[in-house]
């Protein structure tokens, strides 16, 4: 069955006050009318990439060609990045590789490699990886859209330095991959010059809507993920959004609830809480893809933006269940379940074990989870506290796709409900400029002189 949606939690018939009215709802149909059709200008204008990659198979070949060619020469794979360029990857492995794929052994891994990802710039977890890595046996996958992100160069520079003592200064090419822009930015020339292999994110999709191409892809080809079936549900989750329907668009429903309920409810804080470990790693992703997307300044000058927030369940029942049962109703909860899951994870009868686990026996742990993910979503209705529920067959590759293709076009259709450019993100350049000032890049030097006259700290307001 495809991807469901239910929604009935959101709404004033469940919650009384609390909830989104009928009325709120059949009124967003016309904005919501508006805010597809200017998905849909600017996709017919040559932008938003992102909804063509279900069908590109020739950007799709890039990786499936380079995971064939170099299959049985490498046990690691490497990817330095950041963002966008990291978080797709990690959520595909977590996703789609039996759990604690990295400590697996090579036969448990089929012979297939580890995918480690270096999604910073802390020195101590770059030496400990670089300690345990082979980087005679390791393939480093570089990923940057911009072939310019400072964290990511820098990264580069310091695991070229150490390939090129491990296999010589000849051999680090084979041990390269460039993910990047087909023509801008510093890693394209490079890759021309020194015969570095390099793969392609099309100029038309951003790093955070980036991960159909190669800079999910390719990772998850190399270690044995099912691509194709990535893609297929890609495709058919973004062909039944191909109407303004919100009956039939479960990415425009997902956007209009979560903006209405910022509007009108001031639920500005939006919880994404799988209760499949499986999908773990796709709350770091969604939160990502959300607040850049999402946390702007209109051309009005007024700021705007929900935040995203991850929760796993049944874990986080333990954690931040609390606070969205007790605390302020400025919240929605999204549970993403499956219909089915790999393993029952029966419940042994506990011989003389005393009555109290009584009760559990018959049950399995997937009963279990289902019943917990069950009961949070009806004890928050029950306190009129906003959630819904996304439900997909089963932790497989067709469903991450269509989860993913689902967030990434809900993100761009509320960037048009907020009236915001859900592609750009003019507010981390600041931050980036002062940085650059500092390392003493050339160009940036009013920036530094800027940083410089920001106000100083004042001994007043400091403890130890
Ligand atoms: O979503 C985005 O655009 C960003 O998070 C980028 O992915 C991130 O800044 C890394 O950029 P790049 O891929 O250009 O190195």
């Amino acid at each position: 069955m495809p991807l469901r949606l239910d929604f009935s939690n959101m709404m004033a018939d469940t919650l009384g006050q609390a909830g989104i009215r009928t009325a709120q709802f059949e009124g967003a149909r016309a904005a919501f009318a508006t805010a597809h059709a200017g998905v849909a200008a600017r996709h017919a204008a040559g932008q938003l990439g992102f909804i063509d990659l279900p069908d590109d198979a020739a950007l799709l070949a890039q990786s499936t060609d380079f995971a064939a060619r170099v299959a049985g020469r490498y046990d690691d794979v490497l990817v330095l990045g950041i963002g966008g360029s990291a978080l797709g990857p990690i959520a595909l492995r977590t996703a789609l590789r039996p759990g604690a794929w990295n400590m697996r052994s090579a036969a448990q891994r089929g012979g297939l490699p580890r995918l480690v990802v270096l999604d910073n710039v802390d020195p101590v977890t770059i030496a400990e990886t670089l300690a345990l890595l082979d980087l005679s046996r390791t393939l480093v996958v570089v990923t940057s859209k911009s072939g310019g992100t400072v964290e990511t160069m820098a990264q580069y520079l310091i695991v070229r330095d150490a390939l090129t003592r491990t296999v010589g200064a000849e051999r680090v090419r084979d041990h390269l991959v460039f993910i990047t822009d087909p023509k801008s930015g510093a890693l394209r020339p490079l890759a021309v010059e020194q015969g570095i292999p390099a793969l392609d994110i099309p100029p038309n999709v951003g790093g955070r809507f980036s991960v159909f191409t190669p800079v999910g892809m390719l990772p998850a080809a190399l270690i044995g993920i099912d691509v194709r079936g990535m893609l297929d549900g890609a495709r058919a989750l973004r062909d039944r959004c191909a109407a303004a329907d919100l009956a039939t668009n479960p990415a425009g429903a997902f956007a209009v609830l979560q903006w209405l309920a910022d509007r009108e409810h001031r639920a500005n804080v939006q919880v994404l809480m799988p209760y499949v470990d499986a999908f773990r790693d796709l709350g770091a992703w969604f939160v990502q893809l959300w607040a850049e997307s999402l946390g702007k300044l209109r051309p009005d000058g007024t700021s705007v933006g929900p935040t995203p927030l991850g929760a796993l369940g049944a874990t986080d029942q333990h954690s931040q269940v609390q606070l969205f049962m007790e605390g302020p109703k400025d919240k929605t909860i999204t549970f993403v379940g499956v219909r089915e899951r790999a393993s029952q994870g029966a419940i042994p009868t506990a011989a003389g074990d005393g009555p109290e686990l009584a009760y559990l026996a018959g049950h399995s742990l997937a009963e279990l989870i289902d019943v917990e993910q069950r009961a949070t979503a009806g004890a928050l209705a029950a306190r009129g506290k906003m959630n819904m529920t996304l439900t997909v067959d089963r932790a497989d590759a067709f469903a991450v796709g269509e989860l993913m293709m689902c967030f990434e076009l809900a993100t761009a259709y509320a960037g048009e409900l907020y009236g915001v450019d859900a592609f750009n993100q003019p507010g981390v350049e600041l931050g980036k400029r002062y940085a650059y000032g500092m390392l003493g890049r050339s160009g940036y030097e009013a920036a530094k002189a800027e940083f410089a006259a920001l106000p100083a700290g004042d001994a007043r307001w400091r403890v130890g």
